[in-house]
């Protein structure tokens, strides 16, 4: 398979080269597992790396190769069937429970697959009319990135083995985190959304206006040191600080810490590793970070809050993903990277909110109920992904991405 480091993808530039780029940083992301770690799946929620491998394939044939390219063929027949993920418009599908379940095709299959469509784009990738529709599968196979990475740590996580896909990055040292800075907002009328220029998903316009009171957001993501202080508190046994539904999740699901954490360790993509308290505390769900919101005398920040901060913030700042690694918060001061943070703001549409004509309308729109929205980025999001706009979204007892939090508070 590819390789593609951190000078080899590139993440501005000609859309031929993101368009490239993108196609091998999903291989190298690969790279390090076996065909059988790549077929494995953990639970409903998460896909098989192999499965993330081709239904981004899937993607371009259907919605650019079949459509576009006079007398393409696809590869093979039976497999739209495999690798659609949720496009009623595209026809019935194998339900998700069952993508572990696909010991065949093969990764080699897969991947050979990949190579096939990568090169058969090659002709569409000057048209300028086919531009909005590539921008949209660059970013498509960039969000299944992060979902693969996120989905082969839960896997990996099943095995008594603890095993690692890549050696732990050099010790790094992280100073102490200074006590927040609250970084205070006058309020008044806010414009939220996608400004119009480059690429946004459908569900971050229509650009619109917002009346914010006065608030202020915290300067920092709260820690895993933090965290412990929660814990050692009683935190996840004090029915007062929490909603009744995250009540009873903690209750069902007997849940006294973050995902992933077992004493003094947690499990990364390099196995069990010692947990570092002055890092951003991740693999929490909204119903753990209101909780610790509410503990703290804080609250969650609501997504036009954090939008109307971060527009003065560089979206490419800060820990995001740049080439095939080992994602881990280190912490800083930066609005991007690390963790997603969650918001108190439902997952709905904008005023005037229309998904677009056909398949691809189903991408976002269709999602808009029971889930919320985290901003920011994570450090499992490849770099030049998400802007100040970007909404992603999540079901409340949801932690097995990089969601972490950043406080907010009425002034
Ligand atoms: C925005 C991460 C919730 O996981 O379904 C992938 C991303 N959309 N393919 C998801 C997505 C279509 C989406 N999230
Ligand atoms: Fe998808």
């Amino acid at each position: 398979m590819s390789q593609a480091g951190a000078a080899s993808h590139c993440i501005t530039g000609e859309i031929n080269d993101r368009f490239v780029a993108t196609r091998a940083l999903s291989e190298a992301l690969a790279a390090p597992l076996s065909d059988a770690d790549a077929t494995i799946q953990s639970m409903d929620d998460a896909s098989p790396t192999k499965w993330h491998l081709a239904h981004t394939t899937w993607f371009w044939e259907t919605f650019l190769l079949r459509d576009h390219v006079p007398d393409y063929r696809l590869w093979r027949e039976d497999w739209p069937f495999l690798f659609n993920s949720y496009y009623e418009a595209e026809g019935a599908r194998l339900a998700r429970p069952s993508r572990g379940m696909l010991s065949r095709p093969t990764l080699a299959e897969i991947v050979e697959w990949r190579t096939h469509v990568t090169s058969a784009m090659t002709p569409l990738l000057d048209d300028p009319a086919l531009a909005p529709l590539i921008e949209l599968g660059i970013a498509h196979e960039q969000q299944h990135q992060e979902l693969l990475l996120t989905d082969i740590k839960h896997a990996l996580f099943q095995s008594p083995m603890g095993p690692a896909m890549w050696e732990a990055p050099g010790a790094v040292q992280l100073d102490p985190v200074d006590a927040i800075t609250w970084l205070a907002h006058p309020g008044g009328i806010a414009m939220i959304g996608h400004d119009g220029g480059g690429f946004a998903f459908d569900n971050e316009g229509p650009r619109h206006r917002v009346l914010l009171e006065p608030f202020a957001l915290a300067d920092r993501l709260v820690t895993n040191g933090e965290w412990q202080e929660f814990i050692d508190d009683g935190g996840y046994r004090n029915v007062a600080v929490w909603l009744s539904d995250g009540w009873a999740w903690v209750q069902a699901e007997g849940i006294g810490a973050p995902l992933y954490w077992r004493e003094g360790d947690h499990f990364t993509h390099s196995g069990w590793q010692p947990r570092n308290p002055h890092a951003p505390v991740t693999h929490i769900s909204y119903y753990e970070a209101d909780a610790f919101a509410t503990w703290a005398g804080a609250r969650l920040p609501t997504e036009f809050e954090w939008e109307a901060m971060a527009q003065r913030n560089d979206p490419d700042a800060g820990n995001q993903l740049d080439g095939a690694g080992p994602p881990l918060p280190t912490g800083g001061k930066s609005f991007f990277g690390d963790c997603w943070q969650f918001t108190r703001s439902a997952y709905l549409p904008y005023p005037r909110f229309r998904p677009a004509e056909g398949a691809v309308g189903e991408y976002n729109g269709k999602f808009m109920s029971g889930q919320v929205v985290l901003r920011g980025a994570s450090c499992a999001t490849v770099r030049g992904h998400s802007r100040a706009s970007y909404r992603n979204f999540f079901y409340p007892h949801q932690r097995w991405q990089f969601t972490g939090l950043r406080l907010a508070k009425d002034a």
